[in-house]
């Protein structure tokens, strides 16, 4: 069994005017080159693990199409909220909408074999931004922002709680980085290191490969930024 992670995946089969070539030639009939790179890389007892920004959908009936999308794709996949998933309802009603071969992770865990995985969709953390990374640059930290990273912070440590602690590899997923780029130490990766985390996977930052942008291994916890369009739209192998 592989595992594989691809975030940011922006569906919108359920919705007009919402295709994201408009970002550019990059993102031009993307869910047909992920789904075509997916084929060839996954097999039907793989994992893949979506970090948020499923979709563009607001509503339920808006995102079934996409789920169906996602379902029909072999493997098994396990999803967290990003901030454009506006469609995601309570749990309960999640459990009674999703297909078979889609398990979402929210502030909790989802354990199979030796692997467990837990997730939140995180926050910006006031410590490490990437704004200036972006043309546009963004206003310093806002202080109601502080709320929300704190609260976030605390779901995330409620979700590396419920990990399976007899489980071989341990996984968190956060939509937003959990760490800078410098790999600095942060509040959620001490909180990875503390749980046994290996491996973090998580979306967010939209960039091409050609922008020079890396994570890696640090005190133990190998970081994954998985966004499709950093990806070049093909599932990344993390285990
Ligand atoms: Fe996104
Ligand atoms: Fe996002």
């Amino acid at each position: 069994m592989s595992i594989y992670a691809i975030a940011d995946l922006h569906l919108s089969f359920g919705v007009a005017n919402k295709k994201m070539d408009v970002f550019g030639p990059l993102w031009s009939d993307h869910p047909a080159r992920v789904e075509e790179a997916w084929r060839l890389l996954v097999k039907p007892d793989d994992i893949v693990l979506l970090a948020g920004d499923i979709s563009w959908a607001m509503t339920l009936e808006e995102v079934m199409p996409d789920l169906t999308w996602i379902d029909q794709l072999p493997g098994l996949k396990v999803m967290i909220r990003g901030n454009h998933d506006y469609w995601w309802p309570s749990v309960k009603k999640l459990e009674t909408i999703l297909p078979a071969s889609i398990k979402a992770v929210h502030h909790n865990s989802f354990s199979i074999n030796d692997i467990s995985i837990c997730g939140t969709r995180f926050w910006d953390s006031p410590a490490y931004g990437f704004a200036s990374l972006y043309n546009n640059k963004r206003a310093p930290y806002p202080e109601e922002d502080l709320k929300i990273y704190r609260r976030e912070l605390g779901r995330l440590e409620a979700s590396l709680k419920l990990l399976n602690p007899l489980a071989t590899h341990k996984i968190a997923m956060t939509h937003y980085p959990p760490i800078g780029l410098d790999l600095a130490s942060s509040e959620a990766g001490e909180l990875f290191e503390r749980y046994g985390v290996s491996q973090v996977v998580f979306g967010h930052l939209h960039f091409s490969r050609e922008e020079k942008l890396y994570f890696g291994h640090a005190r133990g916890v190998e970081y994954h930024l998985t966004a499709c369009d950093f990806l070049g739209f093909k599932p990344l192998k993390i285990l």
